[in-house]
């Protein structure tokens, strides 16, 4: 499995986008490099190949590559950001998938309605959940034209603090989900279990953002300090690593917003 990933080198609280974020609790930096240096070392152990797209001062925020974009169907699908602060990191991302060989699918413009990438849009097989209610607008999904319609799971969000789909929802795979139920409108929480059988995180391990995990076949990539659903997944067959990601989780990510998926095998 191929992932894109950013240095956390200009990466901070500079603004609040998000009700995590607050600019009077700044990251200690050596602290951050050191959790984003451990987290690519656990991913790389699991078998994940990295890429690294070059971190650019202005936009502490680029470090969380789930946003740049949605790897379907062989192309990249370009994010529309729904805060100006984030907007400007698109022309890089741009940059970087079409240097990488990648073709994009979409134009972005202001009329295109707001997008978060693979933050808000994860496979399960082949069925795609995508979340709406803060950043993405369910019309994008709607409109696309590209997205198959008959595969898309509408998962509302309806808590501020989970603000995007991969925060409160993670497939482990076709059949096999965590998540956390409270996220989701009780509407979108029927139609969620009729799709796939899905394990609920508790609110303490939601807010250690048990939900932002990395899944690479057997192994479970998660922040640490999350023991409930690590021995629930264990008695599943697979594999948790925990990675300390108090750093990220300041801005309102951890290990799943950090990566963006290059590539898809099902
Ligand atoms: N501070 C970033 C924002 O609010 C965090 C993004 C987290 N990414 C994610 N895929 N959940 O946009």
């Amino acid at each position: 499995m191929r992932f894109l990933m950013c240095r956390p080198d200009y990466y901070n609280i500079e603004y609040e986008i998000n009700p995590w974020m607050d600019v009077s609790k700044a990251t200690k930096h050596q602290d951050a490099v050191n959790q984003w240096n451990i987290l690519f070392k656990t991913l790389l152990s699991c078998g994940a190949s990295i890429d690294l797209i070059t971190p650019v001062k202005g936009y502490p925020d680029m470090v969380f590559t789930a946003n740049a974009g949605l790897f379907y169907q062989n192309k990249m699908i370009l994010p529309h950001f729904k805060f100006k602060e984030r907007q400007g990191e698109l022309p890089y991302y741009e940059k970087w998938f079409d240097q990488a060989g990648f073709q994009c699918w979409n134009k972005v413009d202001d009329h295109t309605p707001f997008f978060e990438g693979a933050g808000d849009a994860l496979f399960a097989g082949e069925k795609l959940f995508v979340g709406f209610g803060f950043r993405s607008d369910q019309r994008f999904y709607e409109k696309a034209g590209y997205l198959d319609a008959n595969k898309l799971i509408y998962c509302e969000l309806i808590d501020p603090y989970y603000y995007h789909i991969d925060t409160c929802f993670c497939p482990l795979n076709d059949k096999l989900a965590i998540w956390y139920p409270s996220a989701f409108s009780p509407d979108s929480q029927t139609r969620m279990q009729k799709e796939i059988e899905l394990i609920a995180v508790s609110e303490n391990e939601a807010k250690r953002f048990a939900c932002n995990a990395v899944v690479i076949d057997k192994h479970v990539v998660l922040p640490d300090d999350c023991p409930l659903i690590s021995s629930l997944l264990e008695q599943r067959g697979f594999q948790v690593h925990a990675c300390k990601m108090d750093e990220f989780i300041k801005a309102g990510g951890a290990c799943k917003c950090l990566t963006l998926r290059l590539d898809y095998d099902e």
